[in-house]
């Protein structure tokens, strides 16, 4: 195992009515802006919800987050957040809404151009407090120091992380989740198994709890992931792929482990230029990935092949293609498609991406940095 330190500080308040829980989470005193989306919450009642547990408190409102979300829509909220001195936001929604409000939280402290933080890394020293409705169980965002966030202007999505932005609490009510069109449900199962792998699919270093745990995961969103699509979801179901999610990418189970992200990094850029949802985009590299990769993951490839898929017999490159055949099969299963001309993408599309790779200098991506352009080329090709 690797050596870490792990820590995550994000109180969670998990289960059905769980939203009245704001009250006592956010002082009397602060001034609280509740950031969300297109409008969503205020259809399945969640808006409702947290202004009744707002009441009495200073609350002001900035709407109109959009999925993947702009520097450009979280700058008009910076100049709100400094304008009204606001010390506290809500962010009520999904992870492009917990994204956009952690950027928010750290550019409201930043001094100079708060572009620099995903551009250059810029170090975050402080951030307005920060809190979280969950609506959309997939990027584990709620409970993590993550977020992505989009300069339209130059199409640049990119990400950054600190441990400033981490939400100090978290409402999990799995039945927010009844709203959710298929579409969303797809995205989160498939983000939620990609960010397992993510931390998982790389080689050993003899950590056998991430592992187990990762395993567990997997096998979890394997089992539960469809019913969400059939008589069978229920509040029960609905909260073990919403747990399974924030267990995902919360840090725990990438501790003392070697990281991948690769599937991610393409995948950005897809969404960025060509405007796929993100696990679109991750549905659509992970295989070919697994593929391109075999030899440097041959390992934990044979152990997921096992352990999740129960595939022992044959030679290791049979083993390898019934596991990546399952893996794609899976994502077919919870209604998500796995190649780019499902989206209409030809190979075009595949130089835009590479350039888009190169200029963010993505050219040495995986654990071991083996993902050169050239490998990222034959994976997009192989996923056409
Ligand atoms: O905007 P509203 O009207 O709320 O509608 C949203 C949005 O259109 C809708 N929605 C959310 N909850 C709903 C609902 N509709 C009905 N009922 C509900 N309960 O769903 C749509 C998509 O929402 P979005 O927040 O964009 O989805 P998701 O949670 O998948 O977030 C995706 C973003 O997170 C980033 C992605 O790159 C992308 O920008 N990621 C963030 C990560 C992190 N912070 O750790 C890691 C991930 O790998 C990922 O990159
Ligand atoms: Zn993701």
């Amino acid at each position: 195992m690797l050596n870490f330190t792990f820590s995550n500080k994000t109180r969670i308040h998990f289960g059905e009515q769980q939203i009245k829980q704001v009250t006592q989470e956010i002082p009397l005193d602060a001034r609280v802006l509740i950031t969300y989306g297109g409008g969503s919450i205020k259809k399945n009642g969640v808006y409702d919800q947290v202004i009744a547990a707002l009441t009495g408190h200073t609350v002001f409102e900035f709407s109109g987050i959009e999925p993947n979300p702009s520097y450009e829509t979280s700058m008009k909220a910076v100049a709100l957040v400094k304008q009204e001195n606001i010390d506290y936001i809500l962010a009520v929604g999904g992870g492009s809404v917990i994204d956009a409000s952690k950027f928010i939280a750290a550019a409201a402290h930043f001094n100079g151009e708060p572009w620099d933080i995903l551009i250059k890394g810029a170090a975050v020293e402080s951030a307005i407090k920060l809190g979280a409705v969950l609506t959309l169980p997939a990027t584990g965002s709620e409970s993590n120091g993550g977020s992505v966030i989009t300069k339209l202007a130059t199409k640049d999505k990119l990400p950054f992380m600190s441990a400033h932005v981490l939400p100090l609490f978290a409402v999990l009510d799995p039945s927010v989740m009844d709203s959710l069109p298929a579409r969303q449900l797809s995205n989160g199962v498939v983000d939620a198994f990609i960010h397992t792998t993510e931390q998982y699919l790389t080689y050993d270093v003899d950590a056998k709890i991430q592992d187990r745990f990762a395993e567990g995961i997997l096998l979890t969103l394997i089992e539960e992931g469809p019913k969400l699509f059939s008589a069978e979801k229920t509040n029960a179901v609905n909260a073990n792929v919403m747990w399974s999610a924030t267990q995902a990418l919360n840090g725990l189970i990438g501790s003392g482990v070697p990281h991948d992200w690769a599937t991610h990094m393409i995948g950005h850029e897809l969404t960025a230029s060509f405007g796929l949802d993100h696990a679109q985009t991750l549905a659509i590299v992970l295989p070919r990935l697994m593929w391109e990769m075999r030899e440097s993951k041959e390992g934990k490839l044979l152990q997921y092949a096992e352990r999740v898929w129960g595939i022992t017999e044959g030679d290791v490159e049979t083993r390898i293609k019934q596991v990546i055949e399952k893996t794609e099969q899976f994502f077919h299963s919870v209604q998500m498609k796995t190649r780019l001309s499902d989206y209409d993408l030809d190979a075009t599309s595949i130089d835009v991406v590479i350039e888009q790779l190169e200029r963010h200098g993505m050219t040495q991506l995986g654990e071991r940095q083996l993902v050169t352009l050239e490998r990222s080329r034959n994976i997009l090709m192989n996923s056409l």
